[in-house]
């Protein structure tokens, strides 16, 4: 499929046929796809000043304005911001910093990263690492030593029997103490986690999960990363998906929607009680041997800026929250009691829908029937473009502009393309009905 441009929160191929694009491209182009403003902040600032650098103490005003702007909007406190180009970089740069920060410290075994299974953090080599899903690892030799992962808080497939979802978050915390007690709290240095974990499935954690998480975390003395690359900038009905869930993180990072994805940036933002243990250190050693030419481009920091105006004028946590709402009953409305959909699950303008062959027994079909990657097809011929996900979910991620009439637009061509899929399905014979 050859893309050829885009129009608000469509996309149109090299035939001319429309397409509503249900994942913002890879959850990242939240204003849509011809946005003026952002276009034009970005030749502004080619012809201003088109690359300056942050090295040798140098810098430039796009990136201390946006590094500011970060800090304002940050959901806790933060000190000082790290930029690079993609949220792969992004945590990369995390876990450098945490090592560096235990070694300071003079903690020099605690080092070992906990992601957690089925987590995307990107696929750069610390990053993949830190996922949990197997096709970033598989003939890679990933993960590294040192990247340990614990078990995926999906209450839908995780729950035992009778299990509560609060006793579900419960053991979800314990299983993540006792990997800590295993592995010797004195070698394990942080977590990553997302929000919402995207790529894995759009799995929303159980009630309750994040506190008690966190709660394992202090006692080890273990930091949070909060991945915040898809969660970020209001997807989830808040400014940041770490206030939807009640999260501290020390180290937060984002991407995608901080520039609307017009241009590449993506940002590592540091507490005090980290930057300044960092800064101790670096002014012994005399620098802080890390960063990129790109660090802080003037040119995806000026388009950064420019997004981060919009959102404010828009009030963009209280638009997803608006819609979001709207796209969650729709979903939840349409598609709950439908004989393929297992499970209808999201937050805000962030969602998942997933295909089972039974759905009293909550079991998925033989992943060699391709089944989600058949609805993607069939959305597509119905003009959406959609994302699959492991174990047959389909994502909804869209550009964060969508009104509810185009939510509603996007649902009855997505529901025309599972009414397909229906029929195909009953003809193979392939669910249990
Ligand atoms: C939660 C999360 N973290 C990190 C990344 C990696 O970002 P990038 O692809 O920009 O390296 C992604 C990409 O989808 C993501 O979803």
């Amino acid at each position: 499929m050859i893309i050829s441009r885009g129009d608000g929160i469509r996309v149109y191929d090299d035939s001319g046929k429309d397409y509503i694009e249900s994942v913002a491209g890879l959850w990242c182009a939240s204003l849509g796809f011809s946005n003026e403003r952002l276009a034009k902040a970005a030749y502004d600032q080619m012809l201003k000043l088109p690359f300056y650098h942050s090295f040798t103490a140098k810098s430039h005003e796009p990136m201390i304005d946006l590094a500011e702007m970060l800090i304002e909007r940050a959901p806790v406190p933060m000190s000082k911001v790290f930029f690079s180009n993609s949220g792969s970089e992004a945590n990369d740069s995390a876990v450098k910093m945490v090592w560096y920060y235990n070694n300071a410290l003079g903690r020099t075994a605690k080092k070992k990263i906990i992601g957690r299974i089925k987590g995307y953090h990107g696929v750069t080599i610390a990053a993949a690492s830190l996922t949990g899903l197997p096709n970033n690892h598989r003939s890679f030799d990933l993960p590294l030593p040192g990247f340990i992962h614990t078990m995926t808080p999906h209450f839908y497939h995780g729950a035992m029997e009778g299990e509560s979802e609060d006793d579900f978050a419960t053991r979800c915390a314990d299983e993540l103490d006792k990997l800590i007690v295993a592995e010797g709290p004195d070698t394990v240095a942080a977590m990553f986690a997302e929000p919402i974990m995207g790529a894995g499935g759009v799995i929303v954690p159980p009630r309750g999960y994040f506190p008690k998480i966190q709660a394992v975390l202090k006692k080890h003395d273990v930091l949070l990363v909060v991945d915040e690359v898809i969660c970020g900038f209001g997807r989830t009905g808040n400014y940041w998906g770490t206030q939807t869930f009640g999260i501290e993180p020390d180290l937060l990072t984002c991407a995608k929607a901080l520039s609307s994805a017009y241009l590449p940036i993506s940002a590592t933002m540091v507490s005090e009680k980290v930057f300044s243990v960092l800064a101790d250190e670096s002014h012994k050693i005399g620098t802080f041997g890390h960063g990129v030419t790109y660090s802080g481009h003037p040119v995806p920091a000026a388009v950064a800026i420019e997004t981060l105006k919009i959102y404010d004028e828009i009030g963009i946590a209280e638009q997803c929250a608006n819609v979001g709402s709207f796209l969650q009953e729709e979903l939840h409305r349409r598609f709950d009691d439908h004989e393929l959909i297992g499970e209808v699950r999201g937050v805000g303008m962030i969602a998942a829908m997933e295909l089972v062959a039974d759905k009293a027994a909550r079991q998925n079909f033989d992943p060699a029937l391709k089944m989600g990657a058949r609805l993607v097809k069939l959305c597509e011929a119905h003009g959406v473009i959609a994302r699959g996900l492991p174990s047959d979910s389909m994502a909804f991620s869209p550009p964060l502009i969508m009104t509810k009439e185009d939510v509603t637009e996007m649902c009855d061509r997505v529901s025309l393309a599972l009414d397909e899929l229906t029929v195909q399905v009953r003809r193979e014979r392939l669910a249990v009905v």
